[in-house]
């Protein structure tokens, strides 16, 4: 059988090697100006004035140092309630002395909502409100937030708490003040109903429940006299 050239084939080592050759070495671009300082959510409300309570929970629990890596290492978008020093100090005494490390955490951690929400924006949510401290169910970390023009109310279930106003804002972290702790129902509340006994097991294999029937109910009755009395009104009134 006649044998195939394929001059192009004995070129292509050789083109390989051309390229191997032509690459340049790409020098990286010079850095970027470093940007502004990253978020410190401790030094706004230290600028903001007012927080000495919350920050000082912000450092014991290190919330505050989750909060700056959420923002500058994740780029998570957050908004903080921030509880003023008077809202701490309506509190009843020895309420957070009370708390475990791992309760403080949560109860920080319930201040936080993982996205930004500008003030106009509390009237879209839907409530319960997830916040940092996670699961939102009745008797976990659930918040409600209610809104009526520009006043924004805030509650927990256990108590409530006003939207004040805006200590900073930057469009990935907004930071209100509010009026009360918010209390997590998980920490303060009661605790859920524990659930209904097991049924006892049928010795010997049931018979089919039998559905109760209907039994006529006296609204029933009710109504229809009350069709009655319309019907003879309407032809009363023919
Ligand atoms: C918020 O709470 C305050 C005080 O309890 C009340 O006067 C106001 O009507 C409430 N606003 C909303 C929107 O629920
Ligand atoms: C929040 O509101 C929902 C109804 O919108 C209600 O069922 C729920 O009990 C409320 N939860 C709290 C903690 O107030």
């Amino acid at each position: 059988m006649k044998q195939l050239y394929f001059p192009l084939s004995l070129s292509f080592p050789l083109l390989i090697l051309l390229f191997q050759c032509s690459k340049t070495l790409v020098h990286a671009q010079a850095a970027a100006p470093a940007p502004a300082g990253p978020t410190d959510v401790t030094k706004i409300l230290e600028k903001a004035g007012g927080f000495t309570t919350l920050i000082h929970l912000l450092q014991t629990t290190q919330v505050g140092d989750r909060i700056n890596s959420w923002l500058s290492d994740s780029g998570q978008s957050l908004t903080l309630l921030a509880p003023t020093d008077e809202a701490f100090s309506t509190l009843k005494s020895g309420t957070l002395n009370s708390l475990t490390d791992e309760r403080k955490t949560a109860l920080i951690l319930f201040h936080v909502l993982p996205t930004y929400l500008p003030m106009s924006q509390f009237q879209t949510v839907s409530n319960p409100v997830r916040t940092q401290a996670g699961d939102n169910t009745y008797y976990q970390f659930p918040l409600n937030v209610t809104t009526s023009g520009n006043s924004v109310n805030i509650s927990t279930g256990i108590n409530k708490a006003s939207v004040g106003g805006t200590v900073y804002t930057d469009n990935q972290l907004a930071v209100y003040q509010v009026d009360h702790v918010l209390l997590p129902m998980n920490i303060f509340g009661p605790q859920p109903p524990a659930p209904p006994p097991a049924p006892p097991k049928p010795r010997k294999k049931a018979e089919a429940p039998v559905a109760a029937l209907p039994v006529g109910s006296s609204d029933a009755v009710g109504g229809a006299i009350a069709a009655l009395g319309i019907a003879i009104l309407v032809v009363f009134s023919l």
